[in-house]
């Protein structure tokens, strides 16, 4: 007894045909149900198992300050009052759909019951508690939005203020405070501006006010262990405020769209205890350091056979595993000077630099012709755990991989188009090795 395409019951079925195209129905709903309850089962388990695993480099789940602490607090009250009204509204559902569920032939085709304006008192009690649940939101919310804005005014006087500027697809970093020096074409020293790009190096336990800026399109920058993500605006000046508890090394990431490398805009945060980082300012606002020119001798002994860089593969990571354990380390271990330095190469990667055209888009303080803005400062660069914009580390092999061919690794970018393509930038092997050579030299 089946109703029919009108909805009415026709009573039994018409022949057998129809009887076992039914149960054909049947036999499909449950196998249905069954796949359906696995399928939840297994669903449950990958989320049960992702809420296990919440400590990845780039998890907000692990604060490393303020910032981020007071906004994971704000997203847990989000959720547990959420999870409250998810629990009230389910259980009446559920309540519901028992109570009230066909149990006879007569049940599924009942007449409705009779239709009133409903209960004033449930109707008020329901806006109620929907104030109530928002105003729990909101007070928290509002807050945070004034707190995570710009550093407390008891601490201000004590902030660390830098500048972050987006491009596609790196970041540059301006200490507007300290003043580092280079050389005129005479030879003496003079001052200019403390700039680095895609690892910032901020003091721990202190406030940092970090300007955000960006020179083409909306960048978004995120360290997501410090502080939620901030907008680079053309013609705005936006800002926001860090602090880190201890010493530590955070991962940062571009979060806006901003072009086809969007995804691997990285960079990197280094907080570092105060005399630590004192030094490091220090150590950075010398002009490059440059290594005393191959003697006679050393020019005339035999040399050893250049030997060939590893392939990458399309897509390869680009760093191993050495920052996994005690990335602060590595960091640390990156300042020191490389120890297999060869005077011969570097002098000769120093006149590619030159003669590559390299210098009219890079700065290395103290190098003559070295003043273009167009890509990161390369002053220090050695002394950088990464390259390419936090994408890959900075190692032999991977700064080789990086000027071999820049734009298989970061598609459509500059250094690539505008550099390699337009001025027909050649590097033979050798090349490629002198350059790796010199740039490892600058500490
Ligand atoms: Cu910059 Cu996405």
């Amino acid at each position: 007894m089946f109703p029919d395409s009108t909805g009415r019951s026709n009573g039994p079925f018409r022949g057998r045909a129809q009887f076992l195209k039914y149960m054909g129905f049947c036999r499909f709903s449950t196998r249905l149900a069954r796949w359906a309850g696995a399928a939840s089962a297994l669903a449950g388990a990958f989320l049960l198992s992702g809420c296990l695993w919440l400590d990845g480099p780039q998890s907000t789940f692990e604060p490393a300050g303020p910032v981020a602490r007071e906004q994971l607090d704000l997203f847990y009250t989000t959720c547990w009052v959420t999870l409250v009204i998810f629990i009230l509204v389910g259980s009446v559902l559920a309540y519901a759909m028992v109570k009230f569920r066909a149990r006879s032939e007569a049940d599924e085709h009942a007449e409705p019951p009779p239709q009133g304006h409903g209960n004033p008192l449930v109707e008020v009690s329901l806006i109620g508690a929907s104030v109530l649940s928002l105003v729990i939101i909101a007070i928290p919310t509002l807050k945070d939005i004034w707190y995570v804005y710009e550093v407390p005014a008891a601490e201000k006087a004590n902030a660390y203020e830098v500048t972050a500027t987006g491009y596609q697809w790196w970041f540059k970093f301006d200490y507007p405070n300290e003043t580092a020096q280079t050389l005129d074409p005479s030879g003496k020293l003079v001052s200019a501006p403390l700039t680095t790009g895609n690892e910032l190096v901020i003091p721990a336990g202190r406030p940092v006010h970090i300007n955000l800026r960006t020179v083409d399109v909306i960048h978004s920058f995120w360290i997501p262990k410090l502080a939620g993500k901030v907008d680079m605006v053309p013609n705005r000046a936006n800002f926001l405020w860090i602090e880190a508890d201890k010493p530590g090394y955070f991962w940062g990431q571009c979060a806006e769209f901003c072009g086809e490398s969007h995804a691997v805009m990285r960079f990197r945060v280094i907080a570092l205890g105060p005399r630590e980082f004192y030094a490091w300012l220090n150590a950075q606002m010398e002009p490059a350091r440059s290594v005393a020119p191959p003697t006679a001798e050393e020019l005339s002994r035999p040399r050893a056979q250049f030997a060939a860089y590893r392939t990458f593969q399309h897509n390869e990571g680009g760093y191993t595993n050495r920052f996994d354990v005690n990335p602060l380390d590595a960091w640390r271990e990156q300042q020191q000077p490389d120890k297999a330095e060869d005077p011969v190469l570097v002098a000769k990667g120093r006149g590619l630099f030159a003669s590559k055209t390299c210098i009219s888009c890079h700065t290395v303080r103290g190098m003559e012709g070295a003043v273009g803005v167009q890509g990161p400062e390369l002053t220090h660069v050695a002394s950088r755990t990464t390259i390419a914009g936090g994408l890959l580390e900075n190692n032999r092999d991977e700064l080789h991989r990086w000027i071999h061919s820049p734009g298989d690794v970061k598609p459509g970018n500059k250094m690539w188009v505008n550099g390699y393509l337009v001025n027909n930038i050649k590097l033979t092997p050798e090349d490629e090795d002198a350059l790796v050579s010199f740039l490892r030299s600058l500490k």
